[in-house]
């Protein structure tokens, strides 16, 4: 039997280090859909800089995500692994889809009003566009779906409007991307306030589990976790921060928040945490064990990013030469 595999896209900012969001919203579904699926996973660096970088961190933190890509199980000799930098289409992509895109569409977009709202002293142009850069990550590569936590999603949607307005003004060209966002897990909230969602970018590191936190820092930041009034392990529209806790152990576990609720009942909030806290923990401990031996091999990354790019590229060049031709830009 001929089975044509589905090509999907994502990718992570290399802002800061990654957190139990980035996982279990991202990672741990990439982690699956490689067996099943053709798979390219960047490291948007230039994303990351419409934010300012300190420069002597920025290319660590690049190499930091793709080691921890490795660490949390992705094979490089299934999917691709590259960064966004060392791949020219992206910028060259983005330029064009920006003269198919509406200000508008772009003034929509609930990332930049948050992020206009949080780094009000360097409101970019960079940070305006950064949807239309991303629109040409996935469509470079002729992206089927694109496995994303909900907060990506109306970026995801913005690509498909701009790969569908591209099409019918220069002919059928680019293919239409859909998000790929699993049910639970898709928004992983603040363990400090369940009513936003945990972010790197937080003010205080009690909002996140990094995927490098110790396991006393692990056990000190549940202990602190808000929690709902009530005395019950439940889950629902009134306990923000207990459903948020319940996924995380349910999607750790491998089990279901309704199985996770049966296995709490009669138990208090003290048991509960205390069985999270070793859940997390007994997740972390062997992934950043695996985590010291990739650091320790640090030509072992740079061949695995080398081939990454090398193979994105033949496949986004691919892409250019038809885009380029379709817009009637003069080749020589
Ligand atoms: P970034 O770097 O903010 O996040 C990377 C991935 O992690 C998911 N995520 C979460 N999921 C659940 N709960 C959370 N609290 C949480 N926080 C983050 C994000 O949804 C994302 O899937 N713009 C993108 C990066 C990007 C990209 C792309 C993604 C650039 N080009 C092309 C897909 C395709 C971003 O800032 O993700």
């Amino acid at each position: 039997m001929c089975y044509v595999y589905m090509r999907i896209f994502s990718g992570i900012q290399p802002t800061n280090i990654l957190h139990l969001g980035n996982y279990l919203g991202a990672i741990q579904n990439w982690v699956r859909l490689q067996e099943t699926h053709e798979a390219l996973y960047c490291i948007v660096d230039l994303h990351a800089i419409t934010v300012r970088q300190k420069p002597e961190e920025l290319a660590q933190n690049t190499r930091r995500v793709a080691e921890l890509y490795l660490a949390c199980g992705l094979d490089p000799e299934r999917v691709t692994i590259f960064v966004q930098s060392h791949v020219r289409e992206h910028t060259e992509l983005a330029w064009i889809l920006n003269t198919v895109t509406k200000m508008g569409e772009l003034e929509r977009m609930t990332q930049f009003k948050d992020k206009a709202t949080q780094h009000s002293e360097n409101i970019n142009a960079g940070l305006f566009t950064y949807p239309v850069l991303m629109a040409a990550d996935i469509l470079l590569y002729g992206t089927e779906g694109v496995p994303v936590g909900d907060d990506q999603k109306q970026h995801v949607e913005l690509a498909r409007n701009i790969a569908e307005r591209f099409n019918k003004w220069f002919g059928e060209t680019l293919v239409i991307p859909k998000p790929l966002i699993q049910e639970e897990g898709a928004r992983i909230m603040g363990l400090d306030d369940p009513t936003k969602k945990m972010s790197k970018s937080a003010p205080t590191p009690n909002n996140y589990i990094a995927l490098t936190d110790d396991a006393e820092t692990v056990r000190s930041k549940l202990k602190r976790a808000v929690t709902d009034s009530g005395t019950e392990i439940v889950s629902g529209a009134t306990k923000p921060a207990l459903t948020n806790l319940l996924t995380i152990y349910a999607l750790l576990r491998n089990t279901t928040v309704k199985a996770a609720e049966s296995h709490f009942e009669g138990k208090g909030y003290a048991a509960f945490k205390s069985e999270l806290a070793d859940t997390v923990v007994d997740f972390l401990m062997p992934l950043q064990e695996r985590l010291k031996k990739i650091e320790a091999n640090p030509k072992t990354i740079e061949k695995i990013l080398k081939k990454g790019a090398k193979d994105a590229v033949k496949i986004a060049a691919a892409t250019m030469e038809k885009v380029r031709e379709r817009v009637g830009l003069l080749a020589i």
